[in-house]
């Protein structure tokens, strides 16, 4: 560990469900395979306050744990076998790691420990170190070098002028971005974005707009629907959807053949017909991803027009390293959009001690672009 390091640092310490404390606990080893981190801004999206509370059966976690499930700061210290990390380097910290003895085992740290005996070991490895935290360990493979100047740096340095904190919807675009990847979602095709109001929808809507594809915002929401068609003018088009299937897929139709729907409907969103809507919509040869949590038993489509349009429909968990590198490429080159560009809001930045107050405010101001985080 570089010498200059404390020793200690500042950590929301959970023990129970719905029971934490800052607490000053030692930092974290470096050790082979790792980095220190030093936290610039850590995501508080709204899913925290229930696994917090472990509202939720199936993202029970074990304690003591650090919560937290993303976070953006600067390299501290890298371990002996690091070859291109170093001291110094502006980075963001993936928070979906896999085992590295075995990577059919994986976890989404705070989130996450998944339904194995494997899985939960892997997670206790990394629970007591969070990103509510001043400073977080992480495996080599999971940290991304972000290029500080760029995205950071004033417009009139040749930069972007984000602030780190805008950035911390990341993971959404990366999921978004491999969902996308999992179906060649090619520049000018027509794709369909069903819900396109929530986090990960409307994440789903910068992506695409990023890839070059032509938008189609389907949603209930006109609000959120304006809004997007606002912030990318000429790029998406919105269809406010109705619930009645027929009346909704030629809505969708109506501006040109449809090559392509991303599903990204919530648990809330089971049984409702607007995946059914944005299916009948595709063209022959189309292709759907589903990157939501319905809890459909069953696909609402039928067996023949699937057979006989050859569609292509295909689950898209999580990402890999090379989506999470495309993304950033994106970012850089300013067509992936953050902050004001993408309509987002920074609603609020809490300290480590507001912790309760920030995973609140975040489930009260959740929706598309919605910006809470927590300054270590
Ligand atoms: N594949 C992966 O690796 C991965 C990773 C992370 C998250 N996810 C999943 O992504 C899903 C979406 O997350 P999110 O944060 O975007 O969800 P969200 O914000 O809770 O909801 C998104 C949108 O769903 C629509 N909706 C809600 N209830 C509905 C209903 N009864 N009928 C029709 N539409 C309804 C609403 O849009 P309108 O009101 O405008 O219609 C809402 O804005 C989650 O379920 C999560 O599990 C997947």
């Amino acid at each position: 560990m570089a010498p200059s390091l404390p020793s200690m640092m500042r950590a929301v310490v959970q023990t129970a469900p719905g029971t934490a404390s800052v607490e000053s606990v030692p930092i974290p080893k470096v050790e082979y395979g790792s980095a220190l981190v030093k936290l610039e801004a850590s995501l508080v999206h709204s899913n925290l306050s229930p696994i917090f509370k472990a509202d939720l059966d199936y993202f029970k976690l074990p304690y003591p744990a650090v919560p937290g499930s993303f976070g953006i700061g600067r390299v501290a210290a890298v371990g002996p076998d690091a070859t291109a990390l170093r001291e110094g380097d502006f980075v963001i910290v993936s928070a979906f790691i896999h085992s590295r003895d075995d990577p059919s085992v994986n976890i989404i740290r705070g989130v996450l420990a998944g339904p194995t005996p494997a899985s939960q070991h892997l997670y206790k490895t990394f629970a007591r170190n969070g990103f509510f935290a001043e400073y977080v360990t992480a495996p080599l493979e999971t940290i991304f070098r972000l290029d500080e100047a760029r995205l950071f740096g004033s417009p009139e340095a040749g930069g972007l002028g984000y602030i780190p904190g805008e950035l911390v919807v990341f993971p959404a675009n990366v999921i978004c971005y491999a969902a996308m990847r999992g179906i060649s979602l090619q520049p000018g095709e027509r794709v369909v974005i069903t819900p396109a109001t929530g986090h990960y929808s409307a994440a789903a809507v910068d992506v695409a707009a990023a890839l070059g594809a032509r938008v189609i915002a389907a949603s209930r929401n006109a609000a959120g629907l304006a809004k997007l068609k606002e912030t990318y003018p000429g790029v998406v088009d919105t269809v406010q959807l109705t619930g009645d299937v027929k009346t909704d897929g030629a809505a969708l139709s109506a501006f040109g053949p449809v090559d392509a729907v991303v599903d990204v409907s919530p648990p809330a969103a089971t049984g409702a017909p607007n995946f059914a809507a944005a299916l009948s919509s595709l063209r022959d040869g189309g292709r759907v991803t589903l990157v939501g949590g319905r809890g459909d038993e069953t696909l609402p489509i039928p067996y023949l027009k699937a057979m006989m349009s050859s569609l292509t429909i295909k689950g898209s968990y999580m990402y890999a390293r090379e989506d999470v590198e495309a993304c950033i490429r994106l970012a850089e080159a300013g067509l992936l959009k953050f902050g004001k560009r993408a309509g987002h809001v920074v609603h609020a930045v809490y300290t480590l001690d507001d912790f309760q107050e920030a995973m609140d405010r975040a489930v009260e101001t959740a929706g598309p672009g919605s910006i809470i985080y927590i300054k270590p």
